[in-house]
């Protein structure tokens, strides 16, 4: 077992470009480097501070190839809530991202997902959000720690928390890689911002790996960086949270 650093940033935009700088130094030092990208409110800041940060050090992503943790079921292309039309909007319309490159989970079974991060060489750094319920991706509680990449079917908390843009006819269904999946990846940095997300935290890190707390998974993995705010951090046990060198 293997306990992560917890890095506590006082706001949640410290602890976006806390993200958002291990990215563009990762990218750097690796200009091929193959990102699992995650979507959600969370993520939106840390995007934008790369697309910032990635203009001001001229820096191309040309080489980065992307695969996203999960997409919706049956949404037309181009429905804004999909999380197509998401990294379009937050990420590659914004950089030279080849969109060629840039992989989603949807018009794939999970089997051909699964090659084509390994065709790609497997993912190097990891992106991940925390649903409030502890879901990585869309590995909903009672999700196997040995999930590959498959359809499940939405908790209603997820559904709630996302029905917003959706016009009350959310789809029930998503495409999502598996917590196996996530911890096939070299690294991993998850970011969890905001007082909705203490709960979720504190009992992913503060207890044992089970599957009804899918993030407490990450425990397994020798190479887990968690960033939060101090909202996020709130229920942590103080032993485990260390003060986030800002940028
Ligand atoms: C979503 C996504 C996750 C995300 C999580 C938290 O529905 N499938 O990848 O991390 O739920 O979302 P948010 O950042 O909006 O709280």
């Amino acid at each position: 077992m293997n306990q992560p650093a917890i890095l506590v940033a006082p706001t949640a935009d410290t602890a976006e470009a806390v993200v958002a700088e291990h990215c563009i130094a990762a990218i750097a030092a690796h200009p091929r480097i193959v990102l699992g990208l995650a979507t959600g409110r969370t993520m939106v800041g840390v995007y934008d501070k790369i697309v910032a940060g990635c203009a001001r050090a001229s820096l191309s992503l040309a080489g980065v190839t992307t695969f996203n943790l999960d997409e919706y079921c049956g949404l037309p292309e181009g429905h804004p809530a999909s999380f197509r039309a998401y990294m379009r909007r937050h990420l590659i319309d914004r950089t030279d991202i080849d969109p060629a490159r840039s992989h989603v989970p949807i018009g794939i079974d999970g089997a051909g997902y699964e090659r084509l991060i390994a065709m790609a060489g497997g993912i190097d750094l990891q992106l991940l959000g925390i649903g409030r319920n502890g879901h990585i991706g869309f590995n909903e509680p009672g999700s196997a720690i040995t999930s590959r990449t498959r359809i499940v079917t939405l908790a209603p908390t997820t559904l709630e928390d996302n029905r917003d843009a959706f016009d009350g006819c959310a789809p029930r269904e998503a495409m999502t890689m598996g917590i196996a999946t996530i911890l096939g990846a070299r690294e991993i940095v998850l970011l969890a911002t905001g007082p909705a997300k203490a709960e979720a935290l504190a009992d992913a890190f503060g207890g044992p790996v089970r599957a009804g707390n899918p993030a407490s998974a990450l425990q397994r993995h020798p190479r887990v960086t968690v960033v939060c705010d101090a909202d996020a951090a709130a229920r942590l046990d103080p032993a485990l949270r260390q003060i986030a060198a800002t940028p």
